[in-house]
């Protein structure tokens, strides 16, 4: 950020007026506006005063504009100090403006720099011969073809130390300059072989439209899925249905252990279960007295045979 000031006294001209191309000029410039809105010329007036001046504005040229357009000298100091394009020192007979922003730093702007600062010094020196000084300035808006610079009027891109230098030497001797690619572009196309947009069918019609069938055949996708979810859905919903029907239906009652009227068995697990003691062995043959005889019978009858 360059500081805003005016030039030191001792440089500043003794007076500034228009010449009488520049007046006609100006006068066109401010017929332009509606009475009593002369002041929005301003700064076409500080333009020309600027490039009469060699460059830069001088005090005696703000007072001659904001005489001309009935303004408050302050408020047109206040617009030539707020707008940078306006110089307020003097200049080299070619003002370098030297992109310093991002992407021209990242394809070599120091390098740029380098030959700025050994060629014509710091920022805002004026050669000796008056030819060249140089100010760093913000993004100029040509990133494509960084890095670059602007000298007077016109844009001078794709730079390296070498076409620079002789870029500079060309100035200096007179001798005619292209603006523009210094490396052979035109404008901002591939440098060398095009390896972008290759697809023919970009260029014979066949893809006119082709965003409307994309769009149609997802949508018919979208339809197709929404159905098979809404059919996954049903059977679903129809498998459920089944299984509660199946649920409602009262199974058949199970067989009683015991037929009516019969006697359940006196098992030892019966008897456990319903907390009685277990039978003991020889209750049980004081339970069956029928069944011991007839062992004894048995056993006289094997001896008598035997
Ligand atoms: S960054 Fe240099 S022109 Fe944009």
């Amino acid at each position: 950020m360059s500081v805003r000031r005016l030039a030191p006294k001792e440089i500043q001209p003794e007076g500034f007026a228009f010449t009488p191309e520049n007046t006609a000029w100006a006068e066109r410039i401010i017929a332009k506006y509606p009475e009593g809105r002369q002041a929005s010329a301003v700064i076409s007036l500080l333009w020309k005063a600027q490039e009469q001046g060699g460059g830069w504005v001088s005090e005696p040229a703000i007072r001659t504009i904001a005489d001309l357009l009935k303004m408050p000298y302050i408020r047109v100091l206040e617009v030539a100090t707020f707008y940078t394009m306006f110089n307020l020192q003097p200049v080299g007979r070619y003002f370098i403006q030297f992109c310093g922003t991002t992407p021209c730093r990242l394809r070599g702007a120091q390098d740029i720099q380098d030959v700025l600062e050994q060629r014509v010094g710091h920022q805002g020196h004026v050669t000796e011969d008056g030819l060249f000084s140089w100010l760093e300035v913000e993004c100029l808006g040509a990133c494509c073809n960084a890095p670059m610079v602007q000298i007077n009027n016109d844009y001078y891109e794709d730079l390296t130390p070498e076409s620079f230098n002789k870029l500079l030497d060309d100035l200096a001797a007179g001798r005619p300059v292209k603006p523009g690619p210094q490396n052979g572009r035109v404008a901002s196309e591939p440098l060398n072989a095009i390896n972008t947009l290759l697809e023919p069918s970009l260029y014979d019609g066949s893809v006119v439209g082709s965003w409307r069938k994309r769009f149609e055949e997802e949508e018919a996708r979208a339809r197709a899925e929404a159905a098979a979810k809404a059919a996954e859905e049903k059977a679903a919903a129809e498998k459920a249905a089944l299984a509660a029907r199946e649920a409602a239906v009262p199974e058949p009652a199970k067989p009683a252990t015991t037929r009516a009227g019969e006697q359940v068995a006196d098992t030892p697990a019966h008897r456990v279960a319903e907390g009685k003691e277990p039978i003991k062995p020889e209750s049980q043959q004081a339970a069956a007295p029928d069944t011991a005889p007839k062992a004894a019978d048995r056993a006289a009858d094997d001896k008598t045979k035997g």
